[in-house]
């Protein structure tokens, strides 16, 4: 018999902790960062403004949202002694690999590392949120063998991004999509990887430990990994006219449709819809229908299959971001590290809030082994 109480798998619709931060309601697919919903802050708003909503709890008055600007921007150079360890892993190095590595290296040379008083914990959350695209495009750049290059200073965060990746001044429309890109994927409450980073900084240990627990959990192909995933299905697809047959063969062997389905949603995820539109967008502007076609296709027959089953399977984050950032020119094995270049906004401001009234995580197991009065067996009777 166990010692404890009923086991939730997977620990579905478990309240962990109170946090201020992100509001979902799964029911009705609403997404609020701080009370502000994600469709008025994707329409209105950018990436700087919203981590600044997420690590204080409300929108900057413009002096704060230039200071935090200024003090990102001044942030952005990594360490040399990082970009020659980047040199050094080995060929073929996965970039989520790289960048855990890289973000936990990066803690080795802040200063502020092993201080979790609150003025050092800013200090680092900027640091972190600032440097960890630059790790993500120096890893690209040494990889395809080129040198990594400096950040530039007037240019926002998602526009600086682009800048170290591909080494020409971003257009506006580009900026602009990825800024929106950024700002969608920025928080979602205690999802997977946020959950490891406020488990980690529980412990009392430092903000470089709690990312790279969060960045080596984004990784799987059930969480950020997703988005990936959609982009090979796409890609092995290939052609509008091969969707039905290639779907139909997925449906008859069970198998999971990456970018659907949701722990909390059971309706759209309403990144979905601005994604969806981003997609679309992109496709028309660039005369190339090809893969939001594919995608569309893909959505309405995975529904129709679902609602068939009676199942409330709908796209979520992952699945029209995947073509979306194809059309944009985005290594499809930097979907993910981008994730977590917009989700080092809310791991920084989950691990501050976590700290504020800290507690430390340590559920109890369902235990199903052997009751302890098993006697021991010496190894010549086994
Ligand atoms: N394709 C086909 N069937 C699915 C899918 C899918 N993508 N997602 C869920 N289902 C089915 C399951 O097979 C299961 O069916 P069953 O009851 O007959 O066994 C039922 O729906 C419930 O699914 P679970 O896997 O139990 O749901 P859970 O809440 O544990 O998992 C998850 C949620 C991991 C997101 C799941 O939907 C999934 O694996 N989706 C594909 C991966 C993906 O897109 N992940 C990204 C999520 S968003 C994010 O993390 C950023």
């Amino acid at each position: 018999m166990s010692q404890t109480t009923a086991t939730t798998a997977g620990l579905q619709d478990v309240v962990a902790a109170p946090s201020r931060i992100c509001y979902i309601d799964g029911e009705q697919g609403i997404l609020a960062y701080g009370g502000y919903n994600i469709h008025d802050l994707a329409e209105k708003s950018n990436f700087e403004e919203v981590i600044y909503l997420l690590w204080h709890g409300r929108l900057p008055k413009s002096a704060e949202l230039d200071e935090l600007r200024a003090n990102l921007a001044a942030n952005r150079a990594i360490p040399a002694e990082l970009i020659a360890m980047i040199k050094s892993f080995p060929a073929g190095t996965k970039p989520m690999d790289a960048l855990r590595t890289a973000v936990s290296a990066l803690g080795l040379y802040d200063p502020d590392k092993d201080d979790n008083s609150v003025e050092s914990n800013w200090r680092k959350a900027v640091r972190v949120t600032s440097q960890i695209g630059a790790i993500v495009a120096a890893f690209h750049r040494i990889r395809q063998g080129m040198e990594p290059l400096e950040p530039k200073t007037d240019l926002s965060l998602a526009g600086n991004f682009l800048w170290l990746l591909n080494g020409t001044e971003p257009s506006e429309v580009e900026t602009k999509a990825l800024d929106i890109a950024l700002i969608l994927h920025a928080d979602h409450e205690f999802n997977a990887s946020t959950f490891a980073a406020r488990v980690t900084i529980a412990t009392l240990t430092d903000m470089y430990s709690a990312i790279t627990s969060a960045i080596g959990t984004l990784a799987g192909p059930l969480h950020g990994g997703a988005n990936e995933a959609v982009m090979k299905m796409l890609l092995e697809i290939d052609a509008p006219e091969k969707v039905d047959a290639y779907m139909a063969n997925a449906f008859a062997i069970g198998k999971k449709i990456m970018g659907f389905g949701h722990r909390v949603y059971h309706t759209e995820d309403p990144r979905a819809t601005h994604l969806r539109h981003m997609s679309e967008a992109t496709a028309e502007r660039q005369g190339n229908p090809k893969w939001f076609a594919m995608s569309k296709r893909i959505e309405e027959l995975v529904i129709a299959e679902m609602d068939r089953k009676g199942k409330k399977i709908r796209a979520n984050v992952d699945f029209y971001s995947a073509s979306t950032y194809y059309m944009l020119g985005i290594t499809v094995d930097l979907f993910t590290p981008i994730f977590a270049v917009s989700r080092i906004s809310g791991w920084t401001a989950h691990v501050m809030e976590q700290l504020q009234n800290n507690r430390l995580i340590r559920p109890r197991a369902d235990y199903t082994g052997a009751m302890p009065s098993v006697e021991y067996v010496a190894m010549e009777n086994r």
